[in-house]
């Protein structure tokens, strides 16, 4: 009964976001592009190296499987078919993407609007260094991939966006300040994806409060709170 009544939720909220993006089916990611992503995704998955991973919390650094790396942070099939419907549909033509890791999600973001130009800011020497040497994919000419903090990013960028995935340092406060240092950098009608916003009892505090926001609806989906800028 109470997964009946999440699942008819989920469907309304999915329900709302296509009449507020005035799209009529979800496209369906075609399987020659689902195949090069698998491709790409299994590079690293059957990867045999390791490499540093740093904390960007602590700034510890220890050593990591690519392959472990790969199968836990990287974004699930699932959801990366519903990250392309999104910008299939909606055709940003300025995506952010703040936590690349091995750049899955991102392929998933390039598919749905090729001619978007992606930033996606890494902080993670080690993690930058693994995906910029496995991946040698042409579709990196539209994508400018930034081994910066977050906030180094916030510093010093002079873009704007109108489609931002948001999927690192899950921390509900970091969440909030990144909120607020993304709003003027946002065009009219952006999308803003928060990833894991069940991750933790302060994250969906956050998202929770996130839903508040001034000039935003919201949307949620399952571990997805969706903002889209009015
Ligand atoms: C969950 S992973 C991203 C997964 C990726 N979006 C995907 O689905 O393929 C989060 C990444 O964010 C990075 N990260 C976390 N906090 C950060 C910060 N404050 N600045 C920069 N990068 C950060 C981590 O190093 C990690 O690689």
């Amino acid at each position: 009964m109470a997964s009946a009544l999440k699942f008819g939720y989920y469907s309304a909220q999915k329900e709302l976001l296509k009449k507020e993006l005035s799209v009529s089916v979800w496209p369906e990611l075609p399987t020659d592009k689902e195949l090069a992503i698998s491709a790409y995704r299994k590079q690293f998955t059957t990867s045999r190296k390791t490499f540093a991973k740093t904390d960007l919390g602590t700034g510890n650094n220890r050593i990591a499987s690519v392959s472990k790396v790969a199968k836990s942070s990287s974004i699930s099939r699932i959801n990366g078919q519903f990250l392309y419907a999104l910008v299939r549909a909606f055709q940003p033509k300025s995506i952010l993407e703040l936590g690349t890791c091995l750049g899955v999600s991102t392929q998933y973001l390039f598919h749905g609007n090729k001619l978007a130009k992606i930033t996606s800011v890494e902080g993670c020497p080690g993690t930058f260094g693994v995906r910029q040497g496995l991946s040698s994919q042409d579709s990196e000419q539209q994508i400018q991939f930034l081994n910066q903090s977050f906030i180094d990013f916030f510093n010093s960028v002079e873009t704007q966006f109108d489609f931002v995935f948001l999927d690192g340092h899950h921390d509900g406060k970091a969440t909030l300040q990144y909120f607020e240092l993304l709003k003027p950098l946002l065009l009219n009608h952006t999308i803003i994806v928060f990833d894991d916003i069940h991750w933790s009892a302060d994250m969906f505090n956050a998202w929770k409060q996130l839903k508040q926001a001034q000039g935003f609806r919201s949307f949620e989906l399952f571990q997805f709170g969706i903002l889209v800028k009015m």
